[in-house]
């Protein structure tokens, strides 16, 4: 039967709505509560829907009984302190999944690289229903930071990179791109990142905030591209490498027993 995907992430993955006014809104997520869990570089979550309400960031699927992610639910405690967020993840309408704002410490395109993954978002999501991707709202006015989508890790030729200013806002298949950002800076950044399910709801938000699906890259000097790729396939050989070593050295220990 397959996903019900959204049309506009089609082509690339990923769709860049209007910029919102974020200089209008109070700071709220200096005021919200957040837990250490690290994610693609140095991180923390302030969670505003939970898999049961709860101050936690888990997976659904690590909760029992294990679920999808979609059906999250508020956390009054948050939902207080973070009314225009919260406004901001229900105006599509969109069943909504986890929803959190990640605080990101500064770190380097090389980091970033590294950092790149995908997300499991769709785990235990039933065949015929929507399929979930993100909303990413950048918080804090990161003029020189940017995030990254890539189809493939390691592969260079397919990259986009994405301004992150204030009021910045991305919907990406983070299921199917790899992704990571690029926070260079010296203050942490705040983005709010909501799972929400594809669908007409979606659809609709998408087109009523202009989304496209492309966007000029941000541009970045060859020799830092290049700095950075080469940094990366360092960082993948040596963690490779250590892995290897330390199974060899656990069979060993294994064998000895
Ligand atoms: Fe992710």
């Amino acid at each position: 039967m397959g996903y019900i995907k959204s049309a506009a992430l089609e082509e690339t993955g990923y769709v860049v709505l209007d910029r919102y006014n974020q200089e209008l809104d109070p700071q709220e997520w200096k005021d919200i509560e957040y837990v250490d869990w690290k994610s693609s570089g140095e991180t923390q979550f302030a969670p505003l829907a939970s898999a049961k309400g709860e101050i936690e960031v888990n997976g659904f699927w690590n909760h029992k009984p294990p679920r999808t992610d979609k059906d999250g639910v508020w956390i009054p405690s948050q939902v207080e302190k973070a009314p225009n967020l919260v406004r901001r993840a229900q105006e599509p309408g969109a069943n909504v999944g986890r929803c959190r704002v990640i605080e990101l410490q500064p770190n380097t395109y090389a980091d970033c690289l590294y950092n790149l993954h995908q997300d499991d978002n769709n785990r235990l999501n039933p065949d015929g229903t929507g399929w979930v991707v993100r909303g990413f709202f950048n918080l804090t006015d990161d003029k020189d930071s940017f995030f990254v989508l890539r189809d493939n890790r390691t592969d260079p030729s397919v990259e986009y990179r994405i301004a992150l200013p204030a009021g910045a806002q991305l919907i990406i298949d983070t299921q199917r791109l790899w992704h990571a950002a690029t926070h260079l800076g010296t203050d942490p950044r705040y983005c709010l990142i909501t799972s929400w399910e594809s669908g007409p709801e979606l659809d609709a938000y998408i087109e009523k905030h202009n989304g496209v699906s492309r966007v000029p890259n941000v541009e970045v000097p060859q020799d830092v591209l290049d700095a950075g790729q080469a940094e990366q396939t360092r960082r993948i050989a040596a963690r490779a490498a250590y892995y290897a070593a330390k199974g060899k050295a656990e069979a060993t220990a294994m064998s000895e027993a």
